[in-house]
């Protein structure tokens, strides 16, 4: 039965609650597939800590629920972070960003002991790249970050009107064959004025969850 992208993404979301565990601090990422995962935690709202959040929507969400937010600095130990992908590939490495929240996720992902990443099988590919990889950036280095985009073979578009959780801007770069993601991510996170890469590639996703079609895969 051919499902829509919507319907794959619930599917993903209920299919991450088997990772939820009793008196846990969840970290919560941001877009339509981690919304569907936020709609089902009402049972968990007295079961869970808190939630660690990648963004003020989803921070929102989860208080409109009653789990109580927490800020990360008070939390030493993240057992879980569930999020979504705007790609991923079967070394579970990931593009992100496409919700602007790149830099938080960035940072929750990096303290999570285990990162469960929650997607529809249209975001699967052998090498990222389709979609346009976003970054983050410092407003007056826009132009300076995009030339050296240029100079990479990629086209950065500034993502106009867009301001981010952290007051920056996001260029979002057409055109990468990402072959060598860590070796990208390296590299774009050293030009002055880039805030965060959205390659999850030095911090892949542990697990993948994919629905699909025919139910549930996991890489
Ligand atoms: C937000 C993200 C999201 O995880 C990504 O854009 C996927 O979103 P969706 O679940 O709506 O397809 O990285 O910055």
């Amino acid at each position: 039965m051919a499902l829509s992208a919507q319907e794959k993404k619930q599917q993903a979301a209920a299919a991450a609650l088997t990772e939820l565990r009793e008196g846990m601090v969840l970290g919560v990422g941001t877009g339509s597939t981690v919304n569907a995962l936020i709609d089902r935690l009402g049972p968990w709202r007295h079961r869970l800590r808190g939630a660690v959040s990648s963004s003020e929507a989803s921070s929102a969400k989860l208080r409109a629920l009653g789990i109580p937010v927490l800020d990360l600095n008070e939390v030493p130990d993240l057992a879980l972070y569930i999020d979504g992908a705007d790609e991923a590939n079967p070394r579970r490495e990931l593009i992100k960003g496409g919700g602007a929240a790149l830099t938080r996720e960035k940072i929750v992902a990096a303290a999570a002991r285990r990162f469960v990443c929650i997607v529809d099988d249209t975001k699967l590919v052998d090498t990222l790249g389709r979609f346009p990889l976003p970054l983050e950036v410092i407003p007056m280095a826009r132009e300076l970050v995009a030339r050296a985009l240029a100079a990479l073979g990629g086209r950065a578009v500034w993502r106009e009107r867009i301001i981010t959780d952290n007051g920056n801007q996001i260029l979002d770069v057409h055109g990468l064959h990402i072959s060598e993601p860590r070796a990208l991510e390296r590299e774009l996170n050293q030009l002055a004025g880039v805030v965060t890469v959205g390659l999850f590639a030095a911090r892949p996703a542990d697990l993948l969850i994919v629905g699909c079609d025919d139910g549930i895969r996991t890489i």
